[in-house]
């Protein structure tokens, strides 16, 4: 028999993004920087598997086949300074598309999508956004976005989960598909965006140590300001912190 998922992602109905669908590439986002280089815009490539999926910070993005590794090529008329609201979008988006099928996700700043389980936050997915700016404005943005969807949790790294591990197989198709609806729909709307990742935030009010490329802030997330940055209470005064590896702490 074939189910909805059997066909993932050459059925995707993409809406307003043209599909560009494999079974295996190495890495959805290096081919959508490819079709950034020819002129492309408003495609999402799709793929089953990644033989070279990559995170943030250069790290190893585990892709194996089923879950939904997309990427989405997009040119928004939008201030260098906020490309990180769409990273944000794309994380808003995958709370919602996973709502839909009942998993309860929150956002870690700046691209974690996690749920709360009896063994902690675990990482459902994650977002690596890559831009090219002309001038201080953005050219092209590749937004690339990894479900741990129909994916079993021993094939993941350690603080991972899957949504076939919390709530059994999904139609890949289908949240995909919500996905998309939802990161259309947040895409040229900044402020939509940070009133809705906001809400989905569980990183506002934690005690936070964000880790950058000059060192380390402790404090307490307070909030992001209108370009993303963490705002952090540190006891000196608030500061902003544009990017990073956050950690949530525990309560002193
Ligand atoms: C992270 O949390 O470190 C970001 C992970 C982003 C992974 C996605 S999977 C689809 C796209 N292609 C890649 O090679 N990486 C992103």
């Amino acid at each position: 028999m074939t189910t909805p998922d059997d066909t993932f992602p050459h059925e995707v109905d993409g809406g307003p993004f043209r599909v560009d669908a494999y079974d295996a590439l190495p890495s959805t986002n290096d081919r959508a920087r490819d079709l950034a280089a020819a002129g492309a815009s408003d495609v999402v490539v799709i793929a089953d598997r990644q033989t070279a999926g990559r995170g943030r910070q250069d790290r190893e993005w585990v892709s194996p086949p089923g879950g939904i590794w997309l990427s989405l090529l997009v040119r928004p008329d939008l201030r260098g300074d906020r490309v990180p609201l769409l990273t944000f979008a794309a994380a808003v988006a995958v709370v919602e598309a996973v709502g839909l099928v009942g998993v309860d996700a929150g956002i870690k700043w700046p691209n974690d999508v996690l749920v709360e389980t009896d063994g902690g936050e675990r990482k459902l997915g994650g977002i690596l956004t890559e831009a090219s700016m002309v001038d201080g404005s953005l050219e092209w943005a590749v937004v690339g976005v990894g479900l741990n969807a129909n994916v079993d949790v021993d094939a993941l790294p350690a603080g991972s989960t899957s949504l076939g591990g919390l709530v059994g197989a999904v139609d890949r198709t289908a949240v995909t598909e919500s996905f998309l609806t939802a990161f259309d729909r947040l895409r040229d709307d900044p402020e939509a965006t940070l009133s809705a990742w906001r809400r989905d935030a569980v990183t506002i009010g934690r005690n936070v140590r964000v880790t950058t490329g000059s060192g380390s802030v402790e404090g307490i997330a307070t909030g992001v300001d209108d370009a993303g940055r963490l705002l952090v209470d540190t006891g000196d005064g608030v500061e902003p912190v544009a990017a990073g590896d956050c950690e949530h702490l525990r309560p002193a």
